[in-house]
């Protein structure tokens, strides 16, 4: 106890208190919660002074209470907004350049700010700094979205020096969080297995979290965190903040506790052999950091990401999705038209809007029968599609389904037409022997002649198809060797890369606003905002055993809405097709299975399924997501979702430990409903020949009492999943 209480104090006077002199400027961005403010002081310094919970007025903002030791030492910029490196600053910097003349410093003054309303409580609010030695400006970005808690942070540099300046560090933002302590939550995996979360304290000193891999960039973990002040992060209390960078390649979050016990957040592209060189005239974006801040634990903020996401990111991410039929585990590369037409019926008699023709459909001098040929050449195989896609687009209509196809245009594989044709498309080290991810390579998209294939090859498609009504777009391999045999400076490689892809999917998305898009890599090797801007959807894993996948969503959800999570039922794992359809349920529902060799059971319950789904697809889509019981904690996992207007509710349990007794022995609390309304609780998706314990009982309880006492949705060894309808009795 002494000894904490001398922590205290030694805190307390390392935080040396200075009011806030009178001339000083706030800037203060706020949405409906939150605010994050920054003070300018006299010497036009610009440092972040809050970001938490929005405060009363200006004058308490202006009262806020400086960190460090004013004008003193060094301590008074550890909050910069934007930490310039090579003058004052001894801390982890958010911005490091090289000027044309060789000087190695940058010092960055306010010179003005502004701010603009745009369209739905969305306010655009610009800080403009410059160089007072330097013809070297930066302006910081922070749209609000108001009525979601969300920041959306990014900044963008330019010079007018007489030669290119090198920016050997370009971050996002730079954030400034004061608490006593701190815990980080990050997500790290492999393939089949992604999103295994870990909590740790962070103490003095700085943890990095990373990606070199250039595409793919995500695969041993994505970037996006959660941080809790104070206590271990909570699913309905305290004090959380979840940040994700919008980025398809090479990440660095940068964690640091400063010396004053203050944490600093410094989150954008990896600095790892990517040493910028910005012409003078030219301008510098970075990629956008979006965080929200939550008075209420891990939940409040990862609804307030779902809110964003579905009404200002993903494309329609307020409108429809597509049950489908996937045919990769069904088949591997082992198909032809008959089989597919087959499998057209299937899907028809089964009841998905569409069938997804997946890998193996091209190629002809190097047949893509096996994962070893044929990338890059997206010309149909004659032996396995003789009459064209044309015709398969056509059969799948005439059966009553829509058809869809898997592309993986970034990449080629060296047994392929496309790389004989032009192996200066590839990215590879002229003096090095090639090394394969996937037996495959990477195409370079620094160069806009790629940039124009890859665009064609999906343009062709949709011109000479114009009803394909869907794409799967899958990304296998990272870059080794990084090289482009067209770019001249190899260090702008990897930024160029992900800047040629998103100019791709620019124009694949004016062109084609609507066409509904899979992102794909591997399983979840590209999740993230940046590619989220064009896709409708996301594969989470090629891990779809059901078991797995309530683990793997578990942790998604912590930052993506379920309406773009795509789950499959598919025949991996040992658990019984109403568990993988549950699980399959809690976001977007596919399957991927040999319709033919279900039961009659198994149809029936699976077509029933899909028409349940179909009454109840909104209130998992667009809900509130409420997670009521971990799978970490406890013998089940327990989530439900929540009409906006909170007379409807779907939930969802599942057993996740086999033992003997385990299940839920007592009642869940549930959460979100209204206290004041009254609600009837109804089992879906019962399996033929078997008996709901739940839909016997013709009792309403009240929002106050599921909430405050519970329900027990009995799950146990014998009932491993059960899902539960909550509707208001009126
Ligand atoms: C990896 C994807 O994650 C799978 O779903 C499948 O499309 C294969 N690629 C095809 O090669």
């Amino acid at each position: 106890m002494k000894q904490l209480c001398l922590f205290v104090l030694f805190v307390f006077f390392k935080t040396l208190i200075t009011k806030a002199a009178p001339g000083d400027v706030h800037i203060a961005v706020e949405t409906r919660q939150t605010a994050l403010v920054i003070r300018v002081d006299k010497d036009q310094t610009p440092t972040l002074v809050h970001l938490g919970s929005k405060l009363r007025n200006a004058a308490e903002y202006a009262a806020i209470q400086a960190r460090g030791k004013r004008g003193e030492d060094y301590t008074d910029i550890y909050n910069s907004v934007y930490t310039p490196a090579g003058s004052r600053n001894l801390l982890e910097p958010a911005i490091q350049v090289t000027h044309a003349d060789g000087n190695p410093s940058l010092d960055l003054k306010y010179i003005r700010h502004e701010s603009q309303s745009m369209a739905d409580g969305v306010v655009l609010t610009k800080v403009y700094l410059k160089d007072p030695q330097y013809p070297f400006e930066v302006t910081l970005y922070y749209k609000a979205y108001q009525n979601e808690d969300v920041i959306e942070q990014w900044s963008t540099i330019r010079h007018t020096e007489k030669k290119p300046v090198t920016l050997h560090k370009y971050a996002s933002a730079n954030l400034y969080i004061p608490a006593q302590y701190y815990y980080l939550t990050h997500f790290h995996g492999d393939w089949a297995n992604e999103m295994n979360p870990s909590e740790i304290p962070l103490t003095e000193g700085i943890k990095v979290l990373d990606s070199k891999l250039g595409t793919r960039a995500d695969l041993f973990q994505p970037p996006s965190f959660l941080v809790s002040l104070n206590k271990p992060a909570e699913e309905e209390q305290g004090e959380v903040i979840a940040g994700t960078l919008s980025w398809s390649g090479n990440y660095q979050l940068a964690f640091e506790v400063d010396p004053l016990h203050n944490l600093r957040i410094i989150p954008g592209i990896n600095p790892y052999a990517s040493a910028y060189s910005l012409a003078p005239g030219t301008e510098f974006t970075t990629p956008a950091f979006l965080f929200t801040y939550s008075d209420k634990g891990k939940g409040g903020a990862s609804r307030s990401l779902h809110r964003w996401a579905r009404k200002h990111r993903i494309p329609q991410g307020e409108g429809n999705r597509l049950t489908l039929l996937n045919n990769w585990e069904a088949t591997y590369f082992d198909f032809n038209e008959e089989k597919l037409s087959a499998l057209f019926k299937d899907g028809k008699k089964l009841g998905v809007d569409l069938f997804l023709l997946d890998d193996g459909w091209f190629g002809n001098k190097y047949p893509r029968n096996n994962d070893r040929a044929g990338l890059g050449d997206w010309q149909e195989n004659v032996k396995k599609l003789p009459h064209g896609l044309g015709y398969l687009v056509k059969e799948a209509e005439t059966a009553g389904i829509k058809f869809g196809i898997w592309l993986e245009p970034e990449m080629v594989s060296p047994k392929s037409e496309l790389y004989e044709k032009h192996p200066d498309w590839v990215i590879k080290l002229p003096n090095r022997s090639e090394y394969y991810f996937r037996n495959q390579l990477v195409l370079d998209l620094s160069n806009p002649k790629v940039q124009d294939f890859v665009y064609g090859v999906v343009n062709d498609l949709m011109t000479k198809n114009p009803t394909l009504g869907f794409i799967k777009w899958d990304c296998n391999a990272v870059i080794y060797n990084a090289f482009s045999a067209t770019i001249q400076n190899q260090s702008n490689l990897y930024v160029d890369y992900v800047q040629g892809l998103y100019k791709v999917l620019d124009r694949l998305r004016a062109k084609y606003p609507t066409l509904p898009m899979m992102l794909c890599s591997g399983g979840g090797g590209r999740v993230d905002y940046g590619a989220l801007k064009y896709f409708t959807e996301y594969w989470p894993s090629d891990n779809t055993d059901a078991q797995e996948r309530i683990f793997i969503q578990w942790n998604y959800s912590y930052f993506f809405p379920s309406i773009a999570s795509c789950n499959h039922v598919t025949d991996w794992g040992k658990q019984p097709i109403k568990f993988r359809t549950d699980v399959a349920m809690m976001g977007k529902l596919g399957y991927d299975i040999v319709v033919s060799k279900l039961t009659e059971e198994e149809l029936t319950f699976s077509q029933q399924a899909l028409k349940t789904y179909e009454g109840i697809k909104n209130v998992i889509w667009k809900g509130d997501l409420y997670r009521l019981a971990s799978p970490y904690t406890n013998d089940v996992a327990s989530s439900m979702y929540v009409s906006e207007s909170r007379d409807r509710a779907v939930w969802f349990t599942y057993l996740v430990n086999s033992r003997y007794k385990a299940g839920s022995q007592a009642p869940i609390k549930l959460n979100g409903l209204d206290p004041a309304k009254n609600y009837r609780v109804q089992e879906l998706n019962v399996y033929p020949g078997t008996t709901s314990r739940i839909n016997t009982s013709t009792a309403t309880y009240s929002g106050n009492y599921l909430m405050a006492i519970g329900f027990n949705p009995q799950v146990d060894t014998r009932r491993t999943s059960v899902v539960l309808e909550v509707n208001e009795v009126k």
